[in-house]
């Protein structure tokens, strides 16, 4: 038996050279249906938010998982998280929260945090019902302005220390990399939101934070604690001022292996050490985290079809027909396999098909603030498929849709072997 490569498992491997994901065979399933397209494992998604709320639950019987709907941005999941025991999720647009409300979550239910909020979105969340999570202090200004009457809501705050695997997605402190930091209230004006809140009968009855995302080992994880210590402190002056703290948020972030050498999240000592700390603080609150991707990244592949492949000035080019966002955006790897086995590697530059001359490589790669765009890779044949592993969070929600009126990508869930089609609409 061949040995497995890094990233197989029961429900993504190779059988006969051909790969399967979720027992379906994925270079048949492109070649019926066409491409480019995204596959998700329902049962997988499912699984982790059972084994995470178990985790959880585990040291802390008041905790609540709430799912981050810009993951993976789809009714039919959320339906399928709801089945799962999930009740609660984040949004971050009137249009995320209204495909959970399609979804039957109770609109009590989705914590509304966006920012630089505008009126009319403010608004439409009040009439939807939705719990709102305020970001700024003009927020909170105009929530009165538009709703002078009693409420309760929760404030988002930067807690001054940020992580995450790239700058661009590390949400707290003044700055991340030199760039500044818009998220949240800054502990400078904490004091003028109470004022103000209490002025405005708003009663904070919730606390938020949301540090960064894909946290790596324990260094990360050691970050986030400390954070974890001064959101306890605010909790503590929030509860003093207005009676009471129903929760407290502290955000998405959970890290999952892109590649070989990443560290596993310590997703063990995260619940425990978190759970530790909440229940000395004597606080008697509900402790909700919001992970999107640790729940959906790998439990997605994206299958595009080779449709070239041609040596430029000594770069051998796959050239396929689409684009996926996150190595341009942010430099992040994602492994790029052939749909049926070759055996034949070579290094190589996997690029879309956009009038774009980095947008669209796959297989860009920064380490240490420095790209790579080639990488070595089993060739696969012109006119096959390749699968891109870990697409199921930030993979289609990230596509730049409109540019070159490209194909957009179709997407299906498979569930208990049964294949189903997720519609797309787009908010008005
Ligand atoms: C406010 C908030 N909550 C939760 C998340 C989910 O983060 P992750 O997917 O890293 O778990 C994000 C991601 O950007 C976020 O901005």
């Amino acid at each position: 038996m061949e040995q497995r490569l890094w990233w197989e498992k029961q429900d993504l491997e190779y059988r006969n050279n051909n790969l399967f994901f979720a027992d379906l065979d994925v270079e048949e399933f492109a070649r019926k249906n066409g491409t480019p397209l995204f596959l998700y494992d329902t049962d997988k998604i499912k699984e982790k938010y059972s084994k995470l709320k178990e985790t959880f639950l585990k040291y802390n019987e008041k905790s609540r998982i709430r799912f981050a709907i810009k993951a993976l941005s789809s009714k039919e999941i959320l339906q399928e998280l709801k089945q799962a025991g999930c009740e609660y999720v984040d949004s971050n647009s009137i249009g995320e929260a209204q495909l959970a409300l399609q979804a039957r979550y109770k609109p009590e239910n989705i914590l509304y945090t966006e920012t630089n909020i505008s009126n009319e979105s403010l608004e439409k969340a009040l009439e939807l019902g939705i719990s709102i999570n305020v970001d700024s202090i003009s927020q909170l200004n105009r929530l009165h302005t538009i709703h002078p009457q009693a409420l309760e809501i929760s404030i988002r705050w930067n807690p001054g220390k940020g992580t995450g695997e790239f700058p661009e997605i590390i949400t707290a402190g003044k700055e991340s990399h030199g760039v500044p930091v818009k998220f949240g209230i800054p502990e400078s004006r904490l004091g003028e939101a109470y004022e103000l809140a209490e002025k405005y009968n708003k009663r904070i009855i919730g606390l938020h934070q949301h540090i960064g995302s894909n946290l790596q080992g324990e260094k990360d994880l050691e970050i986030f604690l400390e954070t974890v210590d001064s959101t306890i402190e605010v909790a503590k002056t929030i509860k003093q001022k207005f009676g009471k703290i129903d929760f407290i948020n502290f955000g998405g972030g959970i890290g999952i292996q892109y590649k070989q050498e990443d560290e596993e999240f310590p997703l063990e000592d995260y619940a425990k050490e978190l759970s530790e700390k909440i229940k000395k603080s004597n606080l008697n609150t509900f402790t909700e985290i919001e992970p999107g991707r640790y729940l959906t990244a790998d439990a997605g592949i994206m299958i595009l079809e080779v449709n070239t492949i041609e040596e430029k000035n000594q770069n051998l080019f796959i050239g396929v027909n689409g684009m996926f966002p996150r190595p341009f955006y942010y430099g992040s790897y994602h492994e790029i396999i052939p749909c049926e086995r070759t055996n034949k590697f070579e290094e190589a530059i996997v690029a879309g098909n956009y009038c774009e001359t980095e947008l669209d490589l796959l297989t860009t790669y920064e380490n240490n603030g420095k790209r790579t765009y080639k990488r070595k890779l089993e060739i696969p044949n012109e006119g096959k498929h390749i699968a891109l592993l870990c697409a199921g969070a930030y993979g289609f929600e990230m596509l730049p849709i409109l540019y070159n009126l490209k194909k957009i990508p179709r997407r299906f869930l498979i569930k208990n072997k049964e294949i189903q089609e997720i519609n797309f609409t787009l908010n008005k």
